[in-house]
């Protein structure tokens, strides 16, 4: 049994597709609970602050969970701030990281008591002109990196994300200057890696550099938990042994710095990735020569993930006639828009080339069963070709099943025109 795709029942689902319409996002509040307590009951160091880095989703009703469990935010935009203010999040716990900003957003952020993550030496000399601002802290590049691909590796000489390094001196100097205190220091160095290995070695570096800042309060290292979307050929992270290593680290580093300094980190798919399932409907079942497609109706407008790096995303059919003929057929899947890369089955080299999957028979009406797209593919999706965006619900932990977002309109595409949108023609 797969533990990482939605263990509801196809009746269930058909009931969810019909109700609702396809396609459709399902999130479950169970698995976001169970992987935040996870999480935080695997780090031992008291001294913590665990972030939700919410750009992976940022849904109200999801924020709210995750708020109720106890973690903070790490926030990427002003309205993400926005965001999880209106969900509840205090300015104290939100934490904004972001590569490019303005005065305008800058001051809006320190006069809402919000602390900001310097992401380069401009972005310092930025701050130091906002009245008010004392502190802040800095995303440094350790020199290193690790990711899914190059497109999410956010270290090493090839990324444009935060302070290199070497540079380190001259933020504390111009900080100085400016009248900032830089009171953590932080490090993300990637996203969707299948291995704790780099993460772990990079922390020490990160260690090493904060460990020369002297108003220091915090260390952050980012997020970028590994999380298994293909059980053919990856493994849970050791979420044990990661959390002791971790704890333990903290442990000496505070002793060294002879004074408690706080352990944050800030994952955002290893919180969400599994506990979304996107359903849609086969609309068409047709060959080449060389392919037998399954048409469905969605695409790469609602998980960009396979098009975009060649993600795997586990799929399986639930038959409308589970008497259908059981011989299995290799079928590419693909979507329903007008891009030959609309293909959710590829190889997982970035390449874009076809890599068909095995399913018993299919026909138009089964139900497509996407999983793991908790993680950046809601917050990711577009509106091309002009489709209406899918509706998402919320299965709740007493089982029933809530509305969290309508189904998009026509209206809601045309709305910023300056042509405004009128019923009718
Ligand atoms: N902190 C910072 C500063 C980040 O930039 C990110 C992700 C995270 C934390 C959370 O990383 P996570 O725990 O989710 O791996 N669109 C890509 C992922 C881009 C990640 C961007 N930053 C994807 O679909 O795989």
């Amino acid at each position: 049994m797969s533990t990482i795709m939605t263990q509801i029942p196809d009746e269930k689902l058909f009931t969810m597709a019909d109700t609702y319409h396809t396609p459709l996002y399902v999130f479950e509040e169970a698995m976001i609970r169970s992987r935040c307590r996870e999480i935080k009951t695997s780090i031992t160091y008291p001294h913590t602050v665990i972030r939700y880095a919410c750009k992976a989703l940022t849904l109200q009703a999801i924020l709210k969970i995750i708020r109720e469990e106890g973690y903070w935010i790490d926030a990427s935009s002003l309205n993400e701030v926005l965001r999880a203010l209106r969900a509840g999040f205090r300015p104290e716990e939100i934490y904004y990281t972001g590569e490019g900003a303005t005065f305008a957003v800058y001051e809006e952020l320190v006069q809402r008591g919000v602390l900001i993550n310097c992401t380069s030496l401009d972005q310092i000399r930025l701050l130091g002109k906002v009245p008010g601002r004392t502190v802040c802290s800095i995303r440094t590049n350790p020199g290193e990196g690790s990711g899914e691909t190059n497109k999410t590796n956010t270290g090493g000489p090839s990324s444009k994300h935060g302070i290199y390094f070497d540079q380190v001196e001259d933020a504390k100097s111009i900080a100085k200057a400016a009248g900032l205190r830089i009171i953590g220091v932080h490090a993300h160095i990637g996203s969707g890696g299948h291995s704790i290995e780099p993460w772990l070695r990079i922390k020490d570096l990160t260690l090493a550099i904060a460990s020369t800042f002297p108003d220091l309060q915090f260390v952050n290292f980012g997020g970028g938990l590994p999380v298994v979307y293909n059980e053919t050929k990856q493994k849970p992270m050791p979420i044990r042994d990661w959390g002791k290593a971790l704890s333990e680290s903290m442990e000496a580093f505070s002793q060294k710095m002879g004074r408690e300094i706080t352990l944050q980190i800030e994952p955002g798919r290893y919180i969400v990735a599994h506990s979304g399932t996107l359903l849609a409907e086969v609309q068409a079942v047709k060959s080449t020569p060389d392919y037998r497609f399954v048409i469905v109706n969605t695409g790469l407008n609602h998980n960009i993930r396979p098009s975009m790096y060649g993600s795997f995303h586990p799929i399986r059919f639930a038959r409308r006639n589970p008497g259908a003929g059981s011989d299995k057929h290799a079928y590419v899947v693909a979507g329903y828009l007008c891009e030959s890369g609309d293909v959710f089955t590829v190889k997982d080299d970035g390449s874009g080339i076809l890599e068909p999957r095995e399913f018993e028979e299919l026909s138009v009406g089964d139900l497509m069963v996407m999983g793991c797209v908790g993680a950046y593919s809601h917050t990711m999706k577009n509106e091309y070709n002009s489709m209406n965006l899918p509706a998402s619900v919320l299965v709740c932990e007493d089982g029933s099943v809530n509305v969290i977002e309508r189904r998009g309109t026509l209206k809601d595409i045309m709305q910023r025109e300056v042509e405004a949108y009128s019923e009718g023609r």
